[in-house]
């Protein structure tokens, strides 16, 4: 049997690629960083399937480049990245990763939430510097959590899992989405409010972004949605950066309209706005969401098995384009 020709943009565990090994000739990036936009298109010339990061761009020039392409397999949830109605146009059937890396994103988002309002990265900077003195009653205060209001904004799988994992904490959940539908499982299971947008923000302690990036979401979070918010409230990106206007948000951050920001995702990703680095009170992780063993691993393994079903004319466990497949 003739092997597929596979490319894979950047080195992903093993096990991914292990189970494509039988069936394909795989090509991986050799360098550990990304590809730059010419070396990425020579690349994937002559080759049958892809299997790409979320910062690869892959829009209509990619797939000219990739003209044997039959299936692309994003090693990611969000596929903002992706020009979907090109590749639904060309035929071309998209996978992603959704599920796999739910909890991984949504115990991050907790992680965002006790580091800002506990201080711990501040606390732990100053621990390091030698210049702790002993306890002090009125030292490095932080908010509470237990008993203030969650707010949820884009109650998919991630916020819903981030709003589920609060129980523990007996916090009162608030939701909203684009769409307005209402959210069973937040409603059956805590007793959520599915609430407006503004309303959210107003009533909200802590707000944690779990959106997809499209035009209905980009800069959702700009000076005026600051405003709104509470002084006292934290805001908690693991979604997509440029869901937050970062000038604005430097600048509430600045002018104290709201209490800090973790944030796991850039406006310009990997730079951050000017300001941003030098404020006590934002947490700024590397975009590291989906970034534990298992959920790594499980990304791998189901890109893998999409794209080899892509490539043997099945149907791949989670496509974006399905409708390409009838
Ligand atoms: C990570 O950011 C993802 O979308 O999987
Ligand atoms: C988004 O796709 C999610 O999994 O919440």
């Amino acid at each position: 049997m003739k092997k597929h020709r596979v490319f894979v943009t950047r080195m992903i565990p093993q096990a991914g690629l292990d189970l494509l090994a039988p069936f394909c000739r795989v090509e991986v990036n050799p360098h550990d960083k990304p590809l730059g936009r010419e070396e990425l298109l020579r690349l994937v010339a002559d080759k049958h399937g892809v299997i790409g990061l979320l910062t690869d761009h892959i829009d209509a020039e990619f797939f000219n480049a990739a003209k044997e392409l039959k299936g692309y397999a994003n090693y990611a949830v969000g596929y903002d990245n992706i020009d979907l109605t090109e590749a639904s146009a060309r035929k071309i059937p998209v996978s992603n990763t959704p599920d796999v890396l739910t909890r991984a994103t949504a115990e991050l988002a907790w992680a965002l939430l006790f580091a800002t309002a506990r201080r711990i990265v501040e606390t732990d900077r100053h621990m390091r510097s030698g210049n702790w003195d002993g306890w002090g009653p009125l030292q490095f205060i932080g908010a509470d959590v237990g008993g203030k209001t969650l707010g949820i904004v884009g109650p998919g799988r991630i916020g819903t899992a981030m709003a589920l994992m609060s129980r523990g904490f007996d916090m009162r959940v608030v939701y909203a989405s684009s769409s307005g539908r209402a959210n069973q499982v937040l409603d059956d299971g805590l007793g959520a409010l599915n609430l407006s947008f503004d309303e959210l923000l107003r009533e909200s302690d802590f707000i944690s972004i779990h959106c997809p990036l499209n035009q209905g979401t980009r800069h959702l979070f700009n000076a005026r949605a600051f405003e709104l918010m509470k002084p006292t409230a934290f805001v908690l990106n693991t979604a997509r950066g440029p869901v937050i206007d970062e000038q604005a948000l430097v600048r509430a951050l600045k002018q104290g309209e709201i209490a800090g920001a973790g944030l796991d995702v850039y406006e310009f990703e990997p730079k951050m706005a000017d300001g941003l680095a030098a404020l006590d009170n934002v947490v700024v992780l590397p975009h590291i969401g989906s970034a534990t063993v298992r959920a790594r691993t499980d990304m791998a393994v189901l890109a893998a098995e999409n794209l080899l079903a892509m490539l043997q004319g099945r149907p791949p466990k989670t496509c974006l384009n399905p409708e390409v497949l009838a």
